[in-house]
């Protein structure tokens, strides 16, 4: 068992302490998790997790995000080995790279180009890059607390970076109208672009889905300054609207930043641009020496090719919302104070005066116990592999943790 002196688990740490510093650097250190989660796994299947000491977990992170149709899924899969089998980092890029940038186009409501990478932050990069080549300015409005990614520009965690790498960011209240005008009015002429997540999915506190009145405000604000609105949909992209997640609210950004999902946990990212930035995408410098690899373009083309038949986000929809509703009544009937928020897609569970998440991790590390990786204070994700029965164990395991919260800090 992981906890085990003796485990694989722990035997691997020890041994990447010695190696690696720290042992592992990152959101996938397992020393942010409460104690009992391993830090090693041997393989996924489907919405299931095999730690290295074969414990086996039904999975609500899905790798925090890439794992959208299943870990394993067959045809993405065979999509991906056909290509291995051929050529992968090859001179230059494969047919499949022009195939993808099709289907891309295709799917994506606002988007007349594609641009690749490998992740997620290369995409937030790159999209600010096109940004500034267009307007020839420097300012970027962005959210207090909101995650996009781990370059020095951005990453939240300033060891090893200047206060120049992030000079040209000016920060705002997320849902905020007048904050952001505020923000805009610092910028001035200078405004480059507002970066924005589609939802507010800040570490540790509620989700908060954008307001139609702030995504409005929002895209004005960029028209009339002739700005960039960029969304950031690197954690969201695919699981809430296939078209983009501000399809529904009927508000279309200029450049929109993907990863994580889109290859089903193939190294893959894009940035798409509206046909006004097409020339200065064609301007800026930006390359990788994996970014074209044909693997991940295979993986990516089957993974939306899934997506669309098996009708992905009304399934993730359901079960979602078959989740939230089975812990609200345990909640209930349990007396303990829950508060879920956000798409039901991408659950979180946060409890009532639990200011440093020990609730929090009570709850996870019990549910872990009974073969449920949970997190106590990030968003989860949902997969089309996750099935009514898989939430209906699940449930169980809530429902455990909701009696061990309750058990050690009473009811409320
Ligand atoms: C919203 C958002 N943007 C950007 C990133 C950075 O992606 P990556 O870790 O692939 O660089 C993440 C990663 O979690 C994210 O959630």
């Amino acid at each position: 068992m992981y906890q085990d002196t003796n485990s694989t688990d722990a035997a691997l740490r020890q041994r990447a302490r010695r190696v690696v510093p720290g042992g592992m650097t990152g959101h996938l250190n397992a020393a942010a998790l409460p104690p009992g989660y391993p830090q090693f796994f041997q393989r996924g299947e489907g919405c299931r997790l095999w730690d290295a000491d074969g414990q086996v977990y039904i999975d609500f992170m899905c790798a925090w995000g890439p794992n959208l149709l299943g870990y394993q899924h067959p045809e993405v899969q065979a999509a991906a080995q056909a290509q291995a089998a051929l050529g992968d980092c090859l001179n230059g890029p494969t047919a499949r790279f022009v195939e993808l940038a099709e289907a891309v186009v295709d799917t994506f409501a606002h988007a007349d180009w594609v641009m690749f990478q490998k992740n997620g932050t290369d995409a937030t990069t790159v999209a600010l890059m096109v940004a500034r080549a267009a307007t020839g300015r420097r300012k970027v409005l962005a959210a207090h607390g909101s995650y996009h990614g781990a370059a020095p520009w951005c990453t939240p965690v300033a060891h090893g970076t200047t206060a120049e790498d992030r000079a040209h960011l000016i920060r705002f209240r997320y849902n905020d109208v007048d904050s952001l005008a505020a923000a805009a009015a610092e910028a001035g002429p200078d405004l480059a672009a507002v970066l924005l997540s589609p939802f507010r999915h800040d570490l540790g506190i509620d989700q908060e889905l954008a307001t139609p009145a702030f995504a409005q405000a929002a895209r004005r604000l960029c028209t009339e300054a002739g700005a960039a609105l960029v969304l950031d949909e690197v954690r969201t992209g695919l699981r809430l609207h296939l078209a983009g997640s501000w399809e529904p609210l009927g508000i279309r950004p200029d450049l929109c930043a993907w990863s994580k999902a889109i290859a089903n946990g193939h190294a893959l990212a894009s940035v798409t641009g509206t046909d006004a930035l097409r020339d200065a995408a064609g301007r800026i410098f930006t390359t990788g020496s994996f970014w074209a690899g044909g693997v991940a373009m295979a993986a990516g083309l089957a993974t939306l090719e899934v997506a669309r038949r098996d009708g992905l986000v009304a399934h993730l929809e359901r079960i979602g919302g078959l989740f939230r509703q089975g812990v609200a009544e345990q909640a209930t009937g349990l007396g303990v104070a829950v508060r879920q928020s956000g798409p039901v897609q991408m659950p979180l569970i946060l409890f009532d005066e639990d200011p440093a998440w020990e609730k929090g991790a009570t709850f996870t590390a019990e549910a872990l116990r009974c073969g449920v990786y949970l997190h106590h204070k990030h968003n989860m994700f949902l997969s089309l592999a996750h099935t009514e029965a898989d939430i209906a164990v699940a449930l169980r395991a809530t429902e455990a943790g909701l009696r061990a919260v309750r058990q050690r800090f009473g009811a409320g």
